[in-house]
């Protein structure tokens, strides 16, 4: 079993409604129409009122790997980084690098603006079937990935709405995780 690797202190890991953090930017795993749904997509867009959707009209959607930055609205965050993941069919239609692809689109959108602070879901682990240890992965590599190079943003938070992400993500950032 290889040593953990250090744990990076601008990682976070907690349990909770996304839509309740007070962030620069939050993450939605939204579907490619932008229109909204169910899962965090639909708790996002109700807790941020019409006005969110009106603005995702005018996006033109977003294909599964990117990213699109809208308002916040009533939310707490200032901002909603919308990213499509992949559906997750058995492993062989590039579902891995999709994910890792909306990680990293999501965070290069918070360097760019210089957002100190962004929440992620755990992607396309609900709806659309992804295993969530191998989420979990893919997720905290990109993460760390891209804090490896970069400066901003200076906090990522992993929010988990269950246990069983939890456990996820303490398996892959190591039991010492908050
Ligand atoms: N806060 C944080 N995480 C949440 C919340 C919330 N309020 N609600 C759900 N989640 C978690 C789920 O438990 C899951 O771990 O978000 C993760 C992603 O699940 P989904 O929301 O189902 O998203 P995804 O699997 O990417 O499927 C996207 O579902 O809701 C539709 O419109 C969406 O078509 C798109 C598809």
């Amino acid at each position: 079993m290889p040593a953990s690797l250090p744990i990076d202190p601008r990682i976070r890991l907690e349990r909770g409604d996304i839509t309740h953090l007070a962030v620069d930017a939050i993450v939605n795993a939204a579907n490619s129409s932008l229109i909204g749904g169910g899962g965090v997509d639909g708790a996002i867009h109700r807790a941020a009122g019409p006005a969110l959707l009106a603005e995702c009209r005018t996006l033109g959607g977003c294909q599964p790997g990117e990213a699109r930055l809208t308002a916040g609205y009533r939310l707490p965050a200032r901002h909603v980084i919308h990213t499509v993941g992949p559906i997750w069919r058995g492993g062989g239609h590039g579902e891995r690098d999709i994910l890792a692809r909306c990680y990293a689109a999501c965070l290069a959108i918070a360097l760019d603006r210089g957002f100190r602070d962004i929440a992620f879901p755990a992607i396309a682990t609900g709806v659309y079937g992804f295993p969530h240890d191998a989420a979990a992965a893919i997720a905290v590599a990109a993460v760390r990935s891209h804090l490896a190079a970069h400066d901003a943003p200076q906090r990522v938070v992993f929010v988990c709405f269950d246990d069983v992400a939890v456990a996820a993500y303490r398996r892959v950032l190591g039991t010492a995780a908050r």
